[in-house]
């Protein structure tokens, strides 16, 4: 498996990847397109031999990074692979400028929840009802640092 940055090229294989992670929200290929050409911060692709496996796209604001969708297709997880694409992301982050990554979870994921604990991130903040009228948001953040 590896991990790589995307390319305008590879819209339509995060597009489907997306939707295999989100069927309830997919995002279409044209967000991909625009996302790809406007450039607002690293998209990563984890690939295995033949296939696809995994995504994971980033805002950047000033010293601030966000994590705007990660995702594994279904088969594929618990292998690593979540924990590889955020691994490939913070050395790209810091050379990038990011202080902070910061992103949004919902309370009742526990998988994801784990994975980011491990990878010391900490909760900063709550948004209430975020996914829905008993799902909130926990926001967390990790300090990020040249030698992470
Ligand atoms: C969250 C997600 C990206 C994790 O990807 P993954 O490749 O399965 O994660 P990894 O195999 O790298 O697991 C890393 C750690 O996460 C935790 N973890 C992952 N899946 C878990 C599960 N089902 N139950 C409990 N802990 C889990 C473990 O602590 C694991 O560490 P370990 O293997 O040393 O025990 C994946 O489950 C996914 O795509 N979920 C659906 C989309 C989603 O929820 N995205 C996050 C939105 S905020």
């Amino acid at each position: 498996m590896i991990v790589r940055d995307a390319g305008l090229a590879d819209a339509p294989v995060l597009a489907a990847l997306h939707g295999a992670v989100f069927p309830e929200g997919p995002w279409e290929v044209g967000f991909w397109r625009r996302a790809l050409t406007v450039g607002e911060g690293p998209i990563l692709l984890a690939e295995g031999p033949n296939a696809p496996l995994g995504l994971c796209a980033v805002r950047l604001a000033a010293d601030e990074a966000e994590i705007l969708t990660i995702g594994v297709l279904p088969a594929a997880r618990q292998g690593g692979i979540g924990r590889a694409l955020l691994t490939a992301l913070y050395p790209k982050l810091t050379a990038l400028g990011s202080s902070q990554l910061f992103l949004e979870v919902s309370e009742h994921n526990d998988a994801a929840q784990r994975l980011y604990e491990s990878e010391g991130f900490h909760e900063v903040g709550r948004r209430q009802h975020y996914y829905g009228p008993n799902e909130d948001a926990l926001l967390l953040a990790k300090a990020l640092s040249a030698a992470a």
